[in-house]
């Protein structure tokens, strides 16, 4: 295991209420500055919950909601994020769902799990990307090992010409967020910053039991796998974690034609996003 770096000054994690996200939350916040935890809850329902985290630290602990089934949330969510902080040292992008058991539609038009799993971080990431410069910092794709079976076709990314299964559409959605990682540190502008994806393991939670009968290690255990990918002090340049330790993916994340042709239709089913109506474009060049 690589060592682990003193606390960063602001982290940034998706998916903080349940599960493996609310036990990285609680082992973050006695090592860092400013916390800034994300929910698809709304803020009145979450005093209990962030009463709870503050109570473990010193650390400014702030809460920002947005449901990642709709992309102008994810908008709206890095415009509250940039008016909390002017970096960010660490986004780790853990918030996931499992895929329903028949195929639906986001209120994008995209595949839910899709949008939820993989537009949605991207989305993020993109949009932060001059704090995470500001910071020379690191962004962390909490993926799953179910990737490695996956296959996943740039031109039919929504599954409306591929067999939908819950399991299928999750193990998809999953290698984007291996390959993306992989292409961050590739197309890299200077100031650069850090990527990389990780399995936190068989973990215990509602999304593992939504689709597989199997039992799980405590949240704790995935938290630390989550957490060493967040705090090494060595640079991970794209790296796959399966738990603690850097592991081949799946061979299409490896190849630079798969991640371009991937990015390039990703961009184009972002391409419309505004947290506002205000439009912008994402991607290299506004691509
Ligand atoms: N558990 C495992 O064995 C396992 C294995 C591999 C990878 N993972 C990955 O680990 C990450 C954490 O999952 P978990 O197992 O801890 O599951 P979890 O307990 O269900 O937590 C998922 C988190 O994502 C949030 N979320 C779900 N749908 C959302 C949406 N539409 N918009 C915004 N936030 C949403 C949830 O919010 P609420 O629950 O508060 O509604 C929760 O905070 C996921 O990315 C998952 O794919 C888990």
């Amino acid at each position: 295991m690589p060592p682990v770096g003193p606390a960063p000054t602001t982290l940034v994690l998706t998916g903080a209420t349940s599960g493996i996200g609310e036990a990285v939350a609680r082992l973050l916040i006695p090592r860092v500055t400013r916390l800034i935890v994300h929910g698809p809850q709304h803020p009145g329902e979450m005093d209990r919950f962030l009463g709870r985290l503050r109570d473990l630290g010193h650390s400014e602990v702030h809460y920002v909601p947005a449901n990642f089934d709709d992309l102008a949330a994810v908008g709206a969510l890095a415009d509250r994020i940039a008016a909390l902080t002017d970096q960010v040292d660490v986004l780790i992008n853990n918030a996931g769902r499992p895929g329903p058991p028949t195929r639906q539609l986001s209120i994008d038009g995209n595949e839910l799990t899709l949008q939820t799993n993989y537009l949605a971080p991207v989305l993020l990431t993109e949009r932060l990307t001059a704090l995470l410069r500001a910071a020379h910092g690191r962004v962390v794709h909490v993926s799953s090992a179910t990737h490695l079976s996956a296959s996943l076709e740039p031109d039919d990314l929504n599954m409306e010409h591929t067999a939908y299964s819950s399991t299928v559409a999750y193990a998809r959605s999953k290698l984007g967020l291996v390959a993306h990682a992989r292409w961050l540190v590739d197309q890299a502008p200077s100031p650069r910053f850090d990527a990389v994806s990780v399995h936190p393991g068989v973990i215990r939670t509602e999304l593992l039991h939504a689709m597989f009968d199997i039992g799980g290690a405590p949240a704790a255990q995935g938290a630390r796998n989550v957490l060493q990918a967040a705090l090494s002090t060595d640079a991970w340049d794209g790296q796959y974690l399966a738990e603690d330790r850097s592991a081949p993916p799946n061979p299409a994340a490896l190849d630079p034609d798969f991640r371009s042709r991937l990015m390039m239709q990703t961009f184009r089913l972002m391409r419309h996003v505004s947290a506002d109506g205000r439009s912008f474009s994402v991607g290299l060049d506004g691509a």
